[in-house]
């Protein structure tokens, strides 16, 4: 019997939404409870030197156009794309913390005139597609009450609200709805770990019984 492919599992939600510890919480449950590799992926990927100019323009230490770290952003991801087909390809199911909805969202979050929606989905066009992105939806407030804010460039309240509404539209677009499964991220952390759970369970058996090439 060919092997099966592996899937792609995508994170998606404001900052301190719950991604980092969902993800990790589902790359233990896949390789204790699935039959195949796990790969765990996070963007940005501030390891290479594209991530490396991420990570001083979050921190404050570098400026960036708004265009140029959108594109810098969108690059991070394409440096991986080869790698995660690959991966995909050979069996292997990779679960990743941020994809291109983060990417198009917080962009246009900007309120920059030139850099709505629309423009912002262009340079991830062909990047692999998701499985299922798993949106973990929390108000921006009760984000913020969990343990504050740390000092990145996008971690502020008004900044947070834009995302989200934002998130909301891509929710609704015709590319995008059936990829996106909502998870109320305001549950305790073993809630939403089922929840979780029981979606990626339903996404992974509508690849393996082909109702999704
Ligand atoms: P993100 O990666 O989305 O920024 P994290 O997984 O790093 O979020 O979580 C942010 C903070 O909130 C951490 O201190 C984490 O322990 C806590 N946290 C995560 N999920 C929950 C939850 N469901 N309820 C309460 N606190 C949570
Ligand atoms: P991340 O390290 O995942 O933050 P957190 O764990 O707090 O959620 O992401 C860092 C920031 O980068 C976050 O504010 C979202 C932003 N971001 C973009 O603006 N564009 C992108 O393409 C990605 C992947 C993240
Ligand atoms: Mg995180």
């Amino acid at each position: 019997m060919a092997t099966k492919r592996g899937k792609l599992i995508v994170f998606e939600g404001l900052d301190r939404s719950g991604k980092s510890t969902q993800c990790a919480r589902l790359v233990e449950y896949l390789r204790q409870n699935g039959s195949t590799d796990v790969k765990h992926l996070r963007f940005p990927d501030r390891t290479t030197p594209i991530g490396q100019m991420i990570n001083n323009y979050l921190a404050g230490s570098s400026q960036q156009e708004d265009h140029v770290i959108h594109l810098l952003f969108s690059a991070n991801r394409w440096e991986l794309a080869q790698t995660i087909e690959s991966a995909i390809a050979g069996g292997t199911t990779v679960v990743v913390d941020r994809y291109y909805y983060s990417g198009c969202v917080y962009s246009a979050a900007k309120q920059n005139p030139s850099l709505d929606l629309a423009w912002c989905r262009h340079p991830e066009i062909g990047l692999p597609r998701p499985d299922i992105c798993l949106f973990l939806d929390i108000n921006a407030e009760d984000a913020a009450n969990r343990g504050g804010y740390g000092n990145e460039r996008y971690e502020k309240q008004d900044m947070q609200d834009r995302v989200r509404g934002l998130f909301g539209e891509m929710r609704i677009h015709e590319d995008e709805k059936d990829d996106i499964v909502v998870i109320d991220a305001g549950k305790d952390i073993e809630t939403v770990e089922k929840c979780v759970q029981e979606a990626v369970r339903v996404a992974i058996e509508r690849v393996d019984s082909g109702d999704r090439p």
